[in-house]
């Protein structure tokens, strides 16, 4: 990999020039300027889309994980304020064994099935992709020194950790998408492969500021990851779910009260330890690439919730860059 462009830990960059944040303009609302408005880490179990019961999945729910849910629906109108132009999303489930691709497929459609809970996840889906920005990503990544590739088979199926992340992201699919593949280096590697999500969450935010755009970006994570293997009759009984265990139940809180005290470049260390003691799904990179193209904003980050699905660990966390300026 080439040298490429590193913002300091913790650095402040992330403050737009010329932005105040108390710099109302003569409508009273803040001004919308370019560059990434917002980071969240956006879980994807498919059982909170099929809790929510949308007409797209085929499944019927009597709902469960509702503090999760109620999160997202919180998130979904902090997001509608925000007036974003598009959603870039990383999630670790459109694998790709060589490099880091982008999907550049101007309106992806299909059915979406989750394999290994096919009865709760049967959804079909359709939505618009920013072709310019999924493109400026892709060269802005192999100009940084990371193999990339823009994807453009149509038809292709988009998996389902995207699509129910953005589901509960912006149900109404009205925003722009700019898709990321997950490379699966650290699977076969180890956590130091992450060092490659640093960059292509650079790249990332290179891009987005090169056209203007307003961008949410979205890594789609869930944290402790170890959990059940029996589904235990009814998938919404919420008699079942609690934490897998005490040990990943207190290495999420660890990692969850660094990020309420907005103490990102300890987060940053703590990423590959947690990853270690709870087979933290932040192995796939998305959380990385998120808080990178954010440049590791000290002093921000909200946790809307936490709970569990199947015994792994999920929240919902919010890096308002533009908070208090709305
Ligand atoms: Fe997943």
């Amino acid at each position: 990999m080439s040298n490429v462009f590193r913002v300091p830990v913790g650095d402040r960059t992330w403050q737009r020039r010329g932005q105040s944040a108390h710099s109302p303009d003569a409508q009273g609302d803040a001004p919308r300027l370019p560059g990434i408005v917002a980071g969240v880490l956006a879980p994807h179990p498919p059982h909170l889309l099929y809790a929510e019961n949308p007409p797209q999945n085929e499944p019927r729910s009597e709902g469960g994980w509702e503090v999760l849910r109620w999160a997202y629906e919180d998130l979904r109108q902090r997001i509608r304020a925000m007036d974003v132009d598009v959603i870039v999303l990383h999630a670790p489930h459109w694998i790709t064994m060589v490099g880091h691709h982008v999907n550049c497929v101007p309106n992806p459609r299909g059915f979406s099935v989750e394999p290994i809970f096919p009865h709760l996840l049967r959804y079909e889906y359709a939505f618009h992709t920013d072709v310019e920005l999924a493109e400026a990503i892709a060269d802005q990544a192999h100009d940084d020194g990371l193999v990339t590739r823009k994807m453009r088979n149509d038809g292709v199926r988009v998996d389902y950790a995207t699509i129910t992340a953005l589901h509960l992201l912006n149900p109404d699919w009205d925003i722009p998408v700019v898709s990321l593949s997950a490379n699966n280096n650290p699977y076969f590697y180890s956590t130091s492969s992450l060092d490659q999500m640093h960059v292509l969450g650079e790249s990332t935010r290179k891009a987005i500021e090169s056209l203007g755009r307003r961008a949410l970006v979205a890594g789609s994570n869930s944290l402790s990851h170890l959990h059940w293997d029996r589904e235990q009759g009814l998938p919404e009984d919420m008699t079942y779910e609690h934490a897998y265990n005490h040990h990943q139940y207190r290495w999420d809180m660890r990692f969850l009260e660094l990020i309420r005290q907005g103490r990102t470049r300890e987060l940053r260390d703590l990423i590959p330890e947690h990853i270690d003691e709870t087979e933290s799904e932040t192995k796939a990179g998305s959380l990385t690439w998120m808080l990178s193209a954010l440049g590791w904003p000290e002093g921000i980050g909200e946790v809307l919730a936490y709970g569990t699905v199947i015994g792994t660990g999920n929240a919902v966390c919010l890096w308002d860059l533009e908070k208090g300026a709305r």
